[in-house]
């Protein structure tokens, strides 16, 4: 029969392969797909260029209201403006990548970013899928299927070395490691929605997978769901 719309929840720390299987999942299945860590990184990145000192709880809530984040949901080109500036760019790099755990942290960006997020996933007829740290445990704890990506500290590293070295053409493996385990550690004990598998989460771990496999195995565990 017709397959009914889903919401997907994808959540588990960096370097697990979770927006490159979240997008290609979403372009397979014709769903929406929405990078709520690239969500965090925006109001971040506006904070940094508007004189926000990111290390001011205080001043970072304040803030927190000001800038119009928007984010295109088409899984095939991705992007994110922070107020009407196109921020795709700049919430790559380092110092953004530096700042963002301090500023999610912050209740009043997580609550401002999730009341955000539940928006965005109730305008999708088409279903979606969700990336992000808390989209199964409290932004969405009503998805249809709950996705929690794991891999080992060594693969995770090397796979985010991988990347910086595609894009500066170096890499330093253990520092590479050393950012993700404090970033991972800050983002699983803040006070706030932490970093954390929800209890009816399908947990994946992608150590030995390709990223093929991993991308076959969420689509087949959605697949079944939307037979079911
Ligand atoms: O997935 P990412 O590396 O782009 O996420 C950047 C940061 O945003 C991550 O270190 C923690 C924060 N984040 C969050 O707190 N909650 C989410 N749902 C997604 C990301």
């Amino acid at each position: 029969g017709a397959r009914a719309p889903v919401v997907v929840a994808i959540d588990g720390p960096s370097g697990t392969g979770k927006s490159s299987t979240s997008k290609a999942v979403a372009a397979k299945l014709g769903l929406r797909y929405l990078d709520t860590g690239a969500q965090y990184r925006a109001i971040t990145w506006w904070m940094l260029t508007h004189g926000v000192d990111v290390n001011d709880a205080a001043a970072v809530a304040e803030a927190a209201g000001r800038p119009a984040i928007v984010s295109t949901t088409d899984p095939a080109a991705p992007g994110i403006t922070a107020d009407g500036e196109d921020a795709s760019g700049p919430i790559r790099t380092q110092e953004v990548t530096a700042a963002v755990s301090a500023v999610s942290a912050v209740p009043a960006v997580r609550s401002r970013i999730t009341e955000l997020q539940r928006s965005i996933a109730a305008s999708a007829p088409e279903g979606m899928v969700v990336e992000g740290r808390d989209i199964g445990t409290t932004v969405l704890p009503n998805a249809d299927l709950k996705i929690f990506l794991t891999a080992s500290p060594e693969a995770r590293a090397e796979r985010r070395g991988g990347e910086l070295k595609a894009k500066n053409g170096q890499a330093d493996l253990a520092a590479t490691q050393e950012a993700l385990l404090k970033r991972d550690r800050a983002d699983s004990s803040r006070a706030v929605s932490p970093l954390l598998k929800a209890d009816d989460a399908v947990e994946v771990d992608t150590t030995e997978l390709t990223l093929e496999q991993v991308i076959e195995c969420v689509v087949t565990l959605i697949v079944e769901k939307q037979r079911a």
